[in-house]
């Protein structure tokens, strides 16, 4: 029996809050996201409200999915607002290029998004088009979102159905504009960016989040030009993206999402464990211009990203979902969650159907996967009170290379209640562990467990339930300490009031 990992949960700061919007999710035209995800043929027999499917919003409304970004990605610098609105049939068709060479029929468009997200209670994040659009373009949807006189967009938005403004404060100014957003060079976007966020106006009742279009990975170039250059005030978050590969190679082979092997199952979290070094190298920099931490850093794409499924058309990136990518995927919102005194954003990619999906749909069947079950045990963590952890974690050794097996983060909600969220990567060895909790009074611990007998398990439409939560009753009370087994490949929730 291996010796106890020894942890303390300190005490903190009072004032330094995980944001709920750490949890955010990410809707992309692309693939059967948007199209036969969340907005359905009207003749598939699914509970619907006009075209969005509700079994799909009724599965997020229970994660409490805290924003929503959209319509892109790519697709964001390709996308024309107006487009989008008026009667349907009337819209203009596009091709949409990026993803799949697939007809755009634009019946999802600008009110039909507002709509998605009000019935999800969640934040709106759209991208504004840097790359093929125009100053006058964005500012011409804010206007037709926020503003409530009577000048032409007004009169037009409130013909298309919606008398009020939609108070719209959440703007990405372009997207990877270093690559699909227009190739740019740091140099050359900072002052693209000075010049749309000029003309990003704040309407009464609505201040904006001017987001600026951050690194690509580790690009410390891309967040130090943007830091030295845009004017603290003109920003309020910038932008990572940082996506996990099971091998190293954006060309050939990403490798498997399901049927993999140890080793490729350790490569994926080795690359999964990069995302600490990337935040605390992004984070550094912003502290050398922004001491006092007034800007957010946001992760607003991250995520597995793997092999399509055999068979499915490449474009359209819908790939299956196992319990390794539920371990990742708990790992990084306690990274997330461990430097939020930063991170204050994040955007899984992507919500249905795209990457590592939380849903799966196909026809009226749909699935939750192991990835939405870790996204149900951390909401807890949602707007609480970060609680810095201390401990040393065991090594899981794979050959000649090692990882930390465990990772964790906790806080304390406002009912006074601790939470406290465990992984062991070990897909072969349970944890031991004891943990101190000086200052915290507490009777009774209570917990939720994901795993499964395999690190490549799934849930499949036939069977959705493969892979899915279960009580955590492991662990006790010992003194005023709490100590529990944590069990091999492994997520745990841990509940202490
Ligand atoms: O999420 C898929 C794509 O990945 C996005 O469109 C783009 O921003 C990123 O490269």
């Amino acid at each position: 029996v291996s010796q106890a990992v020894q942890m303390t949960v300190q005490p903190g700061n009072p004032k330094l809050i995980v944001s709920k919007h750490i949890q955010g999710q990410f809707a992309e035209h692309l693939g059967r996201c948007i199209y036969d995800g969340f907005w359905v043929d009207p003749a598939l027999n699914v509970p619907k409200q006009g075209r969005i499917r509700m079994d799909v919003v009724q599965a997020l409304q229970k994660i409490k999915v805290p924003n929503l970004r959209w319509p892109g990605g790519c697709f964001a610098d390709t996308y024309h607002w107006r487009d989008g609105v008026g009667p349907t049939a009337q819209r203009p068709k596009m091709l949409n290029l990026w993803w799949g060479n697939v007809v755009e029929d634009n019946s999802f468009g600008t009110h039909e998004f507002l709509e998605l997200c009000q019935l999800l209670g969640t934040e709106p994040y759209l991208a504004a088009n840097v790359g093929s659009g125009t100053v006058q373009e964005m500012a011409g949807w804010m206007e037709y979102l926020n503003a409530n006189e009577d000048t032409p967009m007004v009169l037009e938005r409130r013909k298309n159905g919606h008398p009020e403004p939609y108070k719209v404060s959440w703007w990405g100014i372009g997207n990877e504009s270093w690559g699909c957003g227009g190739n740019m060079t740091a140099e050359y976007y900072t002052d693209v960016y000075k010049r749309y966020a000029t003309f990003a106006h704040d309407y009464p009742g609505t201040q904006l989040k001017r987001i600026v279009s951050g690194a690509n990975g580790d690009d410390a170039h891309w967040t130090e030009t943007c830091m030295k250059n845009i004017p603290l005030n003109m920003m309020w978050g910038l932008t990572l993206h940082q996506y996990t590969l099971p091998t190293d190679s954006w060309t050939g082979s990403k490798g498997k999402a399901t049927g993999f092997g140890e080793q490729e199952y350790f490569n994926t979290l080795r690359n999964g464990l990069r995302m600490e070094l990337i935040v605390t190298k992004h984070a550094a920099i912003m502290d050398k211009y922004d001491p006092e931490k007034k800007v957010a850093l946001l992760v607003d794409e991250w995520g597995v990203w793997t092999d399509v499924e055999p068979g499915t058309n490449p474009g359209f990136l819908y790939q299956q979902n196992t319990l390794r990518d539920a371990l990742l995927a708990g790992t990084t919102l306690n990274i997330f969650n461990n430097h939020c005194d930063r991170v204050r954003g994040a955007n899984l990619a992507q919500a249905v159907n795209v990457l590592q999906a939380v849903i799966l749909t196909e026809k009226e069947k749909m699935l939750l996967t192991p990835t939405y079950h870790v996204f149900d045990l951390y909401q807890v963590h949602q707007d609480a009170q970060y609680l810095p952890l201390q401990f040393q974690s065991p090594e899981y050794v794979l050959g000649t290379e090692k990882i930390p097996a465990l990772n964790a983060s906790a806080s304390r909600d406002k009912s006074g209640a601790v939470h406290i969220s465990l992984v062991n990567l070990n897909p072969n060895k349970a944890l031991p562990l004891e943990t101190a909790l000086p200052g915290v009074s507490w009777k009774k611990v209570s917990g939720r467990i994901l795993t499964s007998g395999s690190v490549s398990d799934y849930n499949t439409f036939d069977k959705p339930n493969a892979v899915q939560l279960a009580d955590f009753k492991g662990a006790r009370k010992k003194g005023d300490n709490l100590a529990l087994t944590l069990p091999p490949k492994s997520v745990v929730v841990l509940e202490l009031k």
